[in-house]
This record gives C-alpha cells, structure tokens and sequence, in this order.
C-alpha cells in the first residue's frame, strides 16, 4: 500500500475555467511528500472504496465534519506589507497625495528592521488567516526589511512572492524616501534577488524574489533599464503599478507620449512572470501587449474605489484573455481579505455596467456587458492567480499543491444561513462566497503543511 503524507475526504469548490465551479463531493485527495495533490478520487471512480477502506484508518487520513468545506487558498497579487500598519485608514485624497501625505512616511520607517519585523509578522498571519495562501508582496526600498518579510514568509509557511521597491526619481519621490541613485537600486535590487533564491533552498513552499519598480513616476529610466535587465539575467517575477488612475496615467503618457504598457515593455518589464497592479486605463492595444507577452493584470477592486477614479473593464479583458488574478492592495484597499475583494468585484462590475448617475436615462447610464459573477471573481482569487504566476496553485486538482483553507459553516458565532441538509452545493457555495467570514476558516494549508487553525 503506498504511503501518503496525507489524505483528505470531502467536498472541495474549484475552478474548472473563469465562468464555471467544478463541485468534488465527498472526493478524496491523496497528498504526497512534496506537498502535491497526486491523487483525486470520486466517489464513482471504481476504486474509491477499496482505497477508502485501505486508508481511512490511518493517522494521517483527514475527514471534514458536516458543514466544512474546501476552498484552494487564495492568491492575493498585490499586497504592500508594510502599509498594513495604516490599513483603514487615510483613505481620503487622491492618490498622488495619499502616497506623499501618508505612504512614503510609514513606509520609510521601515528602515528600522525591529519596526518592519513586528508588521510583518502580523501581516503574514492575518493574510494566512484569512485563506491568503499565496501573496506578491511589494516591501519598500530597504533591502534588510525587504528580506526579512521574506523570511517571514519562509518561516510561517506562506508562498511569498516578496519584491524590494525601487524608487529613484528625485522629481517624484521625498528626500527621506528613496534609493540614493540608479546604481545603488539594482545593485541592491540584485543582492536581494540572490539572498531570496538562498532562502528559497531552504522553503518548501516556495519563496520568490521580485523585481519591483514601484510604478513609472517614481523611477528614472536608467532604473526601469537596469531592473528590466535584472529581470531577464535572472528570470524572475516583476510587479509595478500600471495605468492605475488619471494622473497616473496622464503622467506616463506626458514623459513618454504612450501608455505606461507600452513604455513598461520598452524597458523590458513586461514579462511571462509580470503582474501588474490596476491596469484600469487599458486601451485594447495595451491589452494586446499584455496577452502577447503573458503579462497578468491583477485586479484591485477595494482600492480602485478610493483611488483609481474608475472600474476596470474586467469582463472585456478575461474575453481577451488576458491572464488576471485579484489582489487586496493594502492598504490602498482597506482588507486582508480577498472574499472582500470577490465580493467588491462582483458588485463594481454591477455598477459599470448599469451605471450611476440617475441623472441620465438608464439606457445611457452604464457599460453594457461589464458584469462579472461570483464564480468569475472566485476564479479570479484562485485559478488565475495561479495562472498569473505560472506556479501549479489554485485549483484543488492533480498536480497542483495542496494549498487549501478549509471552511466551517457552523461556527457558532459565524453561521451560515443553510437549514436544507440537502442544499444544492453550488448555492452553498454562494453563500460561502458571499458570507464567510475569518473565524469560518478552521484550517489553512500550504504545500502540504498546516499552517494556520483558528
Ligand atoms: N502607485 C504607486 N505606489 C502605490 C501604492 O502604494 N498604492 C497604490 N494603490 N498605487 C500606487
Ligand atoms: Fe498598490
């Protein structure tokens, strides 16, 4: 009888494409050494019972009670760690003050590796907490605190895909808050990319690190040339900023006389493995570009309400397909949670396409064929992420890791409103979608591993 590291009996919810939910009732999933999915068995496959009756008795076999569920972990591709020590708050003005007013402060405490070590402790846990099996992580400029969210990732068993934030431009960034020149942040850039690929030899569930110029204004050329270059040399992960509001964008298009797709692409920086934060003014030549390459979007539906001054088009670039996956954007959006941000797509995307303004007629109001579902939204939390990232995650399937949160729907203080014990399973879906909360995530699991119970 072959040995497993762990087998799970239950019901999993998983995205078998954008617009469907693959419903595995009562399956089992045989989870290998390396933390693996290497077995799905149903219930009509012919040897489900015979290997049911050969492991249930083990040690290591896991049965869900009645009313848990299973959810892949979620993948969150936008996440500023160190701004979870203002998350909620300074939500009031537009962007380019709100980074000046509020972020480039709390992110140059930073400096101070005790200070950065205590956020980053917490920010881990509380995204674990909340199903955050996977996160893209921008740090900020310092390359000590930077590696040290990294660790902490390793050491709590997240998936972290962490980036130290390039800043260079004196025009656009404060004296107190930037890399002292070109030079100085790839070189520096690059020190951290060999310090995280060490880590990562000691990480099971994978650590990566990220080439990461903060957006377009906030670096010279010779930075976007040289992170480009680093990009390549090491084949790594790049995140940025892109078209995310009017003055972002108008910016670009001013130092450039393009789309910040276009001039991201000059430089090298759109990539298999790029991932780019909002992307709400991408014109179809952009999204184009974006589909050539295998860059992903990463949708921020929480933060683009304060700062974005609109909704991204998100149904007319999954019909492009264009790769995209959700992302909490801490603290630009205010929530450690992505079923908040499933739950804001889904809605935003409402709001696009009837429209707002009651003075116009209703016809006129909105963007026909913006809505998405909640299975799209879900999709977007889990399988495009994994896809976004080019990394075996987010679907509960062969071949993929065992990163899983499970869900308890009969949590005395968070009950869910199910009273039909043979509810059809993809409206409770729905409602686990729509209303779970943090304490109904009992268990979370990474490649294998627990690593979080509530
Ligand atoms: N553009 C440049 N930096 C940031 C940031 O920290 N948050 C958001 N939302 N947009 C940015
Ligand atoms: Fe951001």
């Amino acid at each position: 009888m072959k040995k497993y590291t762990n087998i799970f009996l239950g019901t999993a919810f998983s995205s078998s494409s954008p617009k469907d939910v693959q419903i595995l009732k009562d399956n089992l999933f045989f989870i290998n050494t390396e933390g693996m999915i290497e077995k799905v068995v149903a219930p009509e496959d012919a040897d489900y019972q015979p290997l049911l009756d050969a492991y249930s008795g083990d040690e290591n076999f896991h049965r869900l009670a009645e009313g848990q569920y299973f959810l892949p972990g979620f993948i969150d591709l936008h996440v500023h760690a160190p701004q979870w020590a203002q998350a909620g708050t300074a939500l009031d003005i537009p962007l380019y003050d709100w980074l000046n007013t509020y972020t480039f402060p709390i992110e140059s405490k930073f400096a101070d590796v005790a200070f950065a070590k205590n956020v980053y402790h917490d920010i881990v846990s509380a995204l674990l907490a909340n199903g955050t099996t996977t996160a893209l992580y921008f740090a900020t400029v310092h390359k000590e605190a930077s590696l040290v969210l990294a660790e902490i990732c390793a050491e709590k068993g997240q998936r972290g895909l962490v980036g130290k934030v390039v800043m260079d431009n004196p025009e656009q960034t404060p004296d107190y808050y930037r890399d002292a020149d070109a030079q100085t942040a790839i070189a520096d850039t690059e020190e951290f990319i060999l310090a995280v690929k060490e880590l990562a030899t000691r990480t099971k569930q994978g650590v990566y690190p990220v080439v990461t110029p903060r957006f377009i204004p906030s670096c010279t050329d010779e930075a976007l040339k040289g992170l480009g270059e680093l990009a390549a040399k090491y084949d790594t992960y790049v995140q940025s900023h892109c078209s995310e509001s009017d003055w972002e964008h108008g910016y670009v298009q001013e130092r450039f006389r393009k789309n910040d797709a276009f001039a991201l692409h000059d430089f090298g920086l759109l990539r298999a493995k790029s991932v780019m934060a909002h992307c709400n003014f991408l014109d179809d030549q952009d999204a184009d570009l974006f589909a050539e390459t295998g860059t992903a979007v990463c949708h921020c539906p929480i933060s683009n309400a304060y700062f974005a001054n609109s909704v991204i088009p998100i149904a007319r670039l999954l019909a492009k397909g264009v790769e995209i996956g959700l992302g909490s954007d801490i603290s630009g959006g205010f929530s450690p949670s992505l079923f908040d941000n499933v739950r804001q797509a889904v809605m935003s995307s409402r709001m696009l396409e009837d429209g707002v303004n009651t003075a116009l007629p209703a016809a006129e109001r909105g963007v026909p064929n913006s809505r998405i579902t909640i299975n799209e939204a879900f999709y977007l939390a889990t399988a495009g992420g994994g896809e976004s990232v080019s990394l075996p995650i987010g679907r509960l399937a062969e071949n993929y890791a065992w990163d899983v949160q499970i869900i308890d729907t009969t949590f005395a203080t968070a009950k869910l409103p199910l009273y039909d014990a043979n509810e059809d399973l993809h409206d409770i879906f729905q409602k686990i979608m729509y209303l779970a909360r943090p304490e109904n995530i009992c268990e979370v699991w990474v490649q294998g591993e627990k690593v979080h119970t509530r």
